[in-house]
This record gives structure tokens, sequence and C-alpha cells, in this order.
């Protein structure tokens, strides 16, 4: 899919964002390697901590319906701005080569690979091979 495809779609998605503590809308969009896309906002919530960013609601549908593997994510900000980091680990978990595109409303963007946003990430492989090592039982 076109980068620019993905990136409308995030945009669409910000229209929904629940947003009245930051005032700071973000919409982001994953496609996945089956080729569907899906989306998500930010829903913030009174007790700020609980609020939850728009790459992770589009991860979480994803994976929810199915898809466990991601081949891209586009996020629309008023600023442009990155996925924070938690984000970033989220994505790692379900495409650690995948790209990441970031735009504002404007249509101002830039993409970066995630290993250029996350390098040296811990990921499903760590625990593989310590489980590998540890089978058996002596942890
Ligand atoms: N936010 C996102 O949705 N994605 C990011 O990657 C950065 C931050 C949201 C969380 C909060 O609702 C608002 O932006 C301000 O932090």
């Amino acid at each position: 899919m076109d980068p620019d495809q993905l990136i409308a779609l995030a945009g669409e998605a910000r229209a929904a964002s629940y947003s009245p503590y930051s005032h700071y809308p973000v919409g982001a969009a994953v496609l996945t390697e089956s080729g569907e896309v899906f989306t998500g906002c930010n829903v913030e919530n009174a007790s700020y901590g609980l609020t939850i960013c728009a790459e992770r609601v589009a991860v979480f549908k994803a994976v929810s319906a199915g898809h466990t593997r991601l081949l891209a994510v586009a996020v629309v900000t008023p600023t442009k701005g990155a996925p924070c980091g938690a984000c970033r680990q989220v994505l790692t978990e379900f495409g650690a080569d995948m790209t990441v595109h970031m735009a504002s409303p404007d249509g101002d963007k830039r993409s970066f690979s995630l290993p250029e946003l996350l390098p040296q990430s811990f990921g499903p492989a760590d625990l593989a091979a310590w489980q590998e090592r540890t089978r058996g039982g002596e942890g």
C-alpha cells in the first residue's frame, strides 16, 4: 500500500480522538501482512495515566482481529510527532522491521524504520533464547 494512503487513513482516524485534556489529537493506522488496515485514535482519561495512544489502539485492534504481523504504521499528530517509547515497544512485538510514517495534518511527513527508532530492542527472540537455555528447569 502507498504510504500516503496509510497516512490518509490515520488522518481520518484522528477525527475520533478523545483528547479533552491534552488537546493533542492523534490518529494511527497499521498495515497487516495480509494487506488489511486497522486504525486507532488516542483515548484519554480523567485519571491521566490510563490514557492510551493511537498507535496501541490500532495495534490491539489488529491483533484482536487475528493479525499479528504488521508491515507499517502511520501516525498523524499536530506536530508530526514520533511514536512514544511504549508504543515503539508494542510495535516491535508485531513487526520488528516495520516502517513508521509520521505526518502532520497539513501533509508534512517523514519516515523511518522501526529499528532506527528503537535500536537494540528487546523482543520475543530474547525470551525464546532464554527459554531454550533454561529448558530442563535450571533458570
Ligand atoms: N499520544 C499518542 O496517541 N501517540 C503518541 O505516540 C504520543 C502521544 C497521545 C497520548 C495523549 O493522549 C496525547 O497524545 C498527549 O500526550
